[in-house]
């Protein structure tokens, strides 16, 4: 190692031991290695791009949720000296494709040229590039993201990408897993995997309320006073413009949204309103959210979205109404599919045990 590649290597190390001091916790065993090989990463991101003849390797960090892969990456980004870096979060960057795609071509999305322009304008001059997040759910999304990978580790830049799923896992339901098995072999040749299968969920191991999202809460209806709002009166009813469409708000304010649960997860909406939403509000409350077994699997999906993008931007989120995991027992299918959710609600505050429904 040539002594500016240690020394970012050390620095590195040293940055992530600091980082998990600053929060109050120790390094998780599983977390180690995923920071030894960020740590190589961010030596080899010391030479010169031109230096180098190729980009540092890719990078696939997957585990199950709440194990820290989002805060190793993110303190990796943080600590890097260089400015061409970029995080994305998964959903945004599906958004921003395919608005590039769209405006590129029309709005066809299989144009391959229109992708590789868009995945370029949205690269910019960027070294290395955290993709937070990954999944692939959606067959119609699954030649879109085929495309993106192939665009992406094309590309004199180094992908970090994490994700709950190992590339064999990716695009699960086996009626389109065979579409995305190309995409699939390229992760695994071009893409060092490394598991973060640690065995906490740091998220509900941890008193609710400590920060961040944790800002949001779960309310019984009747104590929205308790978190100091007021149920809007029904004049206070309106339209809200998310993404390219209008929304049915109860109530719209500088400091809030309120939508009911009907409104906005159970009608046709989609992720790209949720992130206009959470960028145009510093909080949203969703009323009347029902046990989610009660609600339509797109309701439930929705709902997941939901959670999710406000969850990664730090924006509060207040929900009034039932407990949305009650009933669902453990080890069920259901309840596997909202992992994630469930995962992320216990960052917000809770009602009283005695009051929860
Ligand atoms: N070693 C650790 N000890 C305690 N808390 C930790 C540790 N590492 C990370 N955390 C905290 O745990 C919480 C969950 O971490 P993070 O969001 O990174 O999980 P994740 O693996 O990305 O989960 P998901 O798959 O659901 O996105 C964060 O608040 C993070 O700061
Ligand atoms: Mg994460």
């Amino acid at each position: 190692m040539t002594d500016r590649v240690h020394q970012q290597y050390e620095a590195m190390r040293d940055h992530f031991r600091r980082a998990a001091d600053r929060r109050g916790f120790t390094l998780d065993p599983a977390q180690e290695a995923p920071v030894e090989r960020l740590s190589r990463l961010a030596g080899e991101l010391a030479h010169p791009a031109w230096r180098l003849r190729r980009p540092p390797r890719h990078l696939y960090l997957w585990g199950p949720v709440g194990r820290g892969k989002s805060w190793l990456v993110d303190t990796f980004l943080d600590g890097l000296p260089t400015p061409r870096k970029r995080r994305l979060h998964f959903h945004d960057f599906f958004r921003r494709l395919h608005e590039g795609v769209a405006h590129h071509s029309g709005a066809r999305a299989s144009d391959g040229a229109a992708v590789d322009r868009a995945v370029d304008e949205l690269l910019g001059d960027c070294r290395i590039l955290v993709f937070d997040e990954f999944h692939a759910h959606d067959a119609g999304d699954a030649m879109l993201v085929a495309r993106l990978f192939r665009t992406l580790l094309e590309r004199r830049i180094t992908l970090v990408s994490t994700s709950n799923y190992p590339p064999a896992g990716l695009m699960p339901d086996p009626l389109y897993h065979h579409l995305f098995e190309p995409t699939i072999r390229l992760i695994e040749e071009r893409m060092d995997v490394l598991d973060v299968c640690g065995t906490t969920d740091f998220r509900r191991s941890r008193p609710a309320g400590a920060h961040g999202f944790a800002l949001g809460a779960r309310l019984r209806p009747g104590d929205e006073a308790s978190a100091g709002l007021t149920r809007p009166r029904p004049e206070e009813a309106g339209p809200v413009t998310a993404h390219h469409r209008e929304l049915p708000a109860l109530a719209v304010h500088d400091d809030l949204v309120w939508f009911g649960f009907e409104e906005l997860c159970e009608g046709r909406t989609a992720v790209q309103d949720y992130l206009a939403l959470a960028e145009r509000f510093p909080a949203l409350v969703l009323d009347g959210v029902p046990p989610l077994v009660e609600a339509s699997p797109d309701g439930r999906r929705r709902f997941a979205n939901l959670v999710d993008v406000h969850c990664d931007r730090d924006v509060p989120l207040i929900l009034i109404g039932a407990d949305p995991l009650a009933g669902l027992a453990d080890g069920s299918t259901l309840m596997r599919d909202l992992d994630r959710t469930a995962s992320r609600l216990a960052l917000l505050r809770q009602p009283a045990p005695d009051a929860v429904r």
